[in-house]
């Protein structure tokens, strides 16, 4: 720490000042403290928090840092109920359980994700992406987190998954409930887990009678006839792909919008050169990610990390923002560079757990996000770029709302500081 380096980080680490401006008390953390340890807000619980690029990689690939925090987790962080989905099916879903049971959950659902899969799922995207900015065209402001990006990622995952319409619709208010952007609303976010149980079930019984070309009917009719998945597990995997493919999407495009309007070099750049369209999305997500860390790993033995000794059972937490503007991996980090090349991001993550639907996300940002600055060439923030408010998450980095208008003269709300 030199001289003049506050003895404090800016924000205290999940406070409300840190989900609005989270980079700067990262970028003390990564340099100060890079194993830090805090008290997580919930239960106040012995926490620590990893934020520099070599060291988030080192925990996300190495087997004493157990995703199966209901196996590995200490006493007190149980008793603060901290342990994902207890009591549901998800309490045993994919993105929470070590090998060997994850490699053949994981095996299973990855076998549904084929390049050609993917590569199918283009057309989809494209109609969905084309028919929503039709409707965002009628009118001169609208906003980007509902208006788009939301009817985006529900319309292309409702699509793949073969979501009948009408569930579809109860599905987003669900899964609205279950990512709620007013914590007042917190009280309804565990029913609404359980909503998005049911509707998972529902599908995987109603493709079961009547399978069709789908992501659901693949994942059921897929894998080795002497290991079929039982009714939970398939339940539980199309649960989690409702979950991880919604939100993440949808705070990924907001974000990825948000800082193309503050660097409007970078969206010309974008606009003019189809080529860009998928190391954009890269560099994008390096630069502000939809998911600000990955989900909780919990020691299984007394673990050293850069120094910092971690007892048996502690709940550790990657930030893979943090590390994403690491400036021993990346020049000058601080930089939007659609033309960067180089190293990875850990956006999706990394090791074992890596995103499962990182290559459909990849498919829908390299053509959602240039389409929309396509078709509005002169979009323009339609509210003070000071009053843009993030979501109280801890895990997921998305925007409240991203009022945006057709071009500057439409702009209806005085664009001054607040
Ligand atoms: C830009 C959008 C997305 C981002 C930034 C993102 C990010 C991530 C990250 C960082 C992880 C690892 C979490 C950890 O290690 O704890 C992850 C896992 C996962 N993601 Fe994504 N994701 C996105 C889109 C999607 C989509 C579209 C789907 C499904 C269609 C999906 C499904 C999953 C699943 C099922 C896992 C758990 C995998 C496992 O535990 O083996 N994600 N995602």
């Amino acid at each position: 720490m030199t001289p003049s380096t506050p003895a404090q980080p800016p924000a205290a680490l999940f406070s409300p000042a840190y989900y609005q401006d989270p980079h700067a008390t990262l970028s003390w953390l990564r340099e100060n403290s890079p194993v830090h340890e805090f008290s997580f807000p919930v239960g106040d619980v012995k926490t620590w928090l990893v934020t520099r690029y070599d060291d988030v990689k080192a925990v996300l690939s190495d087997q004493h840092y157990s995703a199966e925090a209901s196996t590995w987790g200490n006493a007190e962080f149980r008793a603060a109920g901290l342990v994902a989905a207890e009591g549901t099916i998800l309490a045993r879903g994919i993105s929470v359980v070590d090998p060997p049971y994850h490699t053949r959950l994981r095996r299973r659902a990855m076998g549904a994700f084929t390049t050609r899969q993917v590569e199918q799922w283009r057309k989809t995207v494209q109609e969905h992406v084309d028919r929503i900015l039709d409707d965002c065209s009628r009118s001169e402001t609208f906003d980007v987190m509902d208006d788009y990006a939301g009817e985006v990622s529900a319309g292309v995952l409702g699509e793949i998954l073969g979501m009948r319409i009408e569930r579809h619709r109860e599905l987003v208010s669900a899964l609205n409930e279950a990512f709620p952007s007013d914590p007042a609303l917190m009280h309804k976010v565990p029913e609404a887990f359980g909503r998005i149980c049911e509707y998972a079930a529902e599908l995987v019984a109603e493709k079961r009678s009547n399978p069709a070309d789908d992501l659901t009917s693949a994942l059921i009719r897929g894998g080795d006839p002497d290991d079929q998945l039982t009714e939970d597990e398939l339940t539980g995997i199309v649960a989690a792909i409702i979950m991880g493919g919604s939100d993440t999407v949808r705070g990924f495009i907001g974000n990825a919008v948000l800082s193309l309007l503050d660097h409007p070099g970078q969206a010309d750049l974008l606009r003019t050169d189809p080529q860009l369209a998928e190391p954009a999305v890269e560099e994008l997500l390096r630069y502000d990610g939809a998911l600000s860390t990955a989900l909780f790993r919990v020691t299984t033995q007394e673990v050293e990390l850069s120094g910092t000794t971690l007892p048996a059972g502690a709940p550790v937490i990657v930030g893979l923002l943090a590390a994403n503007r690491d400036p021993r991996r990346f020049d000058r980090p601080e930089l939007l560079d659609l033309r960067r090349e180089g190293h990875r991001h850990v956006g999706f993550g990394h090791g074992l757990h890596n995103c499962l639907g990182a290559a459909l996300a990849r498919l829908e940002g390299a053509i959602a996000i240039p389409a929309l600055f396509a078709r509005f060439p002169e979009l323009a923030l339609n509210a003070p770029r000071g009053s843009m408010r993030y979501i109280d998450n801890w895990a997921i980095r998305r925007l409240v709302a991203l009022p945006v208008a057709a071009s500057a003269k439409a702009v209806t709300r005085v664009p001054q500081e607040v």
